[in-house]
């Protein structure tokens, strides 16, 4: 798919993958369009970025897609790029007490918000000629972290999700992608930096691997892998048991309960 000339909306625009997205997608000369909870943050993106275009809204409420929907489309009927980005990460220890509420965040925004999203936009992106959506997944959608158990259950559902959405459109101009993202140096993995087994050297650099993202979309790689996320693939076919007792090791003396 050409990326240029397109209108191109990203949930959560203002740091990490979308924020690269974002200044990429600009230059390559497509209109962007950026959301994110927290108004400071998006208008401190509009002084980086002059030529973006900024909308607050949370993926987690079904209120604010609606709305959104309606903004974005008014002002800007051309859209027909959907990057499904917005996400949130935890270390969750299952041992300690927390309200049923919030245990599930990260489904509500890394699996419900991009369904509702896909939901509200499609009918639009079905009448705009050439279309796309991507979904933001992760190496953890094909082996889990056991220290982000409800992330992983995110990602692994979306994972689901995109593929069955990709049958669904594929008799449409709508293409359906997979960013499957391995772990990268962004404000998302802060919090793990200081986590027992955690490695920072694997860590990708944002602007390398939303590089090799967008090379994937030009050549229409409907479900792209960059950097340790391909051997991840690999693993998780041919040693998922292995895999899995290796993600056990971060964190587990968090995880032990004791
Ligand atoms: N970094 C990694 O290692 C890695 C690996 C694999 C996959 N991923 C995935 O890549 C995506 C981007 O992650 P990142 O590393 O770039 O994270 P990040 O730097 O923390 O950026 C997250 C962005 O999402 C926004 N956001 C969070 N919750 C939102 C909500 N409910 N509604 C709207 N916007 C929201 C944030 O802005 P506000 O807080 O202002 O809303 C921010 O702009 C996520 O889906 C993540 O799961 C990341």
């Amino acid at each position: 798919m050409e990326l240029k000339g397109n209108t191109i909306l990203i949930t959560g625009g203002t740091s990490g993958f979308g924020f690269q997205f974002a200044s990429r997608l600009i230059e390559l000369g497509n209109t962007v369009i950026i959301t994110g909870r927290n108004l400071e943050k998006l208008e401190q993106t509009k002084n980086h970025l002059p030529l973006i275009n900024i909308f607050q809204s949370d993926v987690s409420d079904p209120k604010n897609i609606e709305l959104l929907f309606k903004k974005v489309v008014a002002q800007f009927p051309a859209l027909n790029i959907l990057i499904n980005n917005a996400g949130e990460m935890r270390k969750i220890n299952l041992h300690e007490q927390r309200t049923l509420d919030d245990i599930t965040r990260e489904i509500e925004i890394n699996l419900m918000g991009p369904i509702r999203m896909v939901q509200q936009f499609l009918p639009h992106l079905k009448s705009s000629g050439q279309a796309a959506i991507l979904n933001v997944t992760s190496g953890i959608a094909l082996a889990p972290l056991p220290l982000s158990p409800v992330y992983g259950a995110s990602k692994a559902g979306l994972r689901s999700y995109t593929q069955s959405l990709r049958i669904q459109l594929k008799d449409t101009k709508v293409k359906v992608f997979e960013l499957v993202a391995p772990g990268a140096s962004t404000p998302l993995n802060d919090k793990f930096l200081e986590v027992d087994g955690f490695d920072p050297k694997i860590l990708m650099s944002p602007e390398k691997l939303i590089e090799q993202a967008i090379r994937g979309i030009e050549k229409d790689y409907y479900e792209i892998y960059p950097g340790l996320a391909g051997i991840l693939r690999v693993m998780s076919r041919i040693a998922p048991k292995f895999l899995l007792m290796q993600m056990g090791k971060v964190g587990a003396k968090m995880m032990s309960g004791r």
